[in-house]
């Protein structure tokens, strides 16, 4: 498999704080990377700064062979809205956007006129078993069902990588189970990579690759 993501030598500073020292990590087309380690030890810190998010203290992340420090602000953010998908730890639909409009942002964003955005938000949405939910505003759905927006959002523009910070955080182990299955699902049939946050070593071993993070430590690559 080829690589399109990788980071060597990688710090992350907040002031004097070093939230992630030296992490090298690569990340293959279609390859799913679980990372696991306690709260506080840098998972979310060294997600920023594989998808640009923050700008590394040292150290060097590239996306199919281009720098991230050396491109300008616009083509970052150009490369994130088109290239990678987020879901992020925390809730993040618009709550005044309904299911199938929150979905279809990342192709609004990119452009696409809204009647072909939102049918094809509405094919990702049934694919996830959400298509009865489109018209519902966020404050209408369950945790669960807006968790599983969030990862329709991240997928519907393909993009190459999906960065997905504990997307199954807040569902019960069953839950959980069953939408990251078909967000792999989902993933893997597009292609894409995923590199995912967790907490939950059940969610990590479904992953091809599981690297374990500790005070800011990035452990070795390890292989399902
Ligand atoms: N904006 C910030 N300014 C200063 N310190 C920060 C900031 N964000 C995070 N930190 C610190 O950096 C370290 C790593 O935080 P990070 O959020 O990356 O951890 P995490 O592994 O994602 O934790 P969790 O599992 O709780 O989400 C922690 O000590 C945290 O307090
Ligand atoms: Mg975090």
């Amino acid at each position: 498999m080829s690589e399109i993501l990788t980071a060597t030598g990688v710090d992350l500073s907040y002031g004097s704080q070093l939230a992630v020292r030296d992490a090298h990590l690569s990340v293959s087309a279609g390859e799913v990377v679980a990372i696991t380690g306690q709260s506080g030890s840098g998972k979310s810190s060294l997600l920023y700064c594989l998808a640009g998010v923050l700008p590394v203290t040292r150290g060097q992340v590239r996306f199919e062979g281009r720098t991230l420090g050396d491109l300008s602000d616009d083509e970052i953010s150009t490369l994130r809205r088109e290239r990678f998908g987020f879901v992020f730890q925390y809730g993040e639909l618009l709550p005044e956007l309904t299911v199938e409009e929150n979905t279809a942002l990342p192709l609004r964003l990119a452009g696409q006129r809204k009647r072909p955005a939102l049918a094809a938000a509405g094919e990702v949405l049934e694919r996830l078993g959400l298509g009865d939910l489109r018209e519902r505003r966020p404050a209408q759905v369950s945790g669960g069902q807006s968790q599983r927006v969030a990862v329709a959002r991240s997928l519907v523009h393909r993009p190459a990588v999906v960065f997905a910070d504990e997307p199954t955080g807040s569902l019960d182990s069953a839950n959980a189970d069953a939408v990251l299955k078909e967000f792999l699902d989902l993933a893997r049939s597009q292609g894409t990579a995923v590199i995912l946050v967790t907490h939950d070593h059940a969610i990590a071993a479904q992953a091809d690759t599981h690297y374990t993070m500790s005070d800011g430590v990035l452990g070795p690559r390890g292989a399902r």
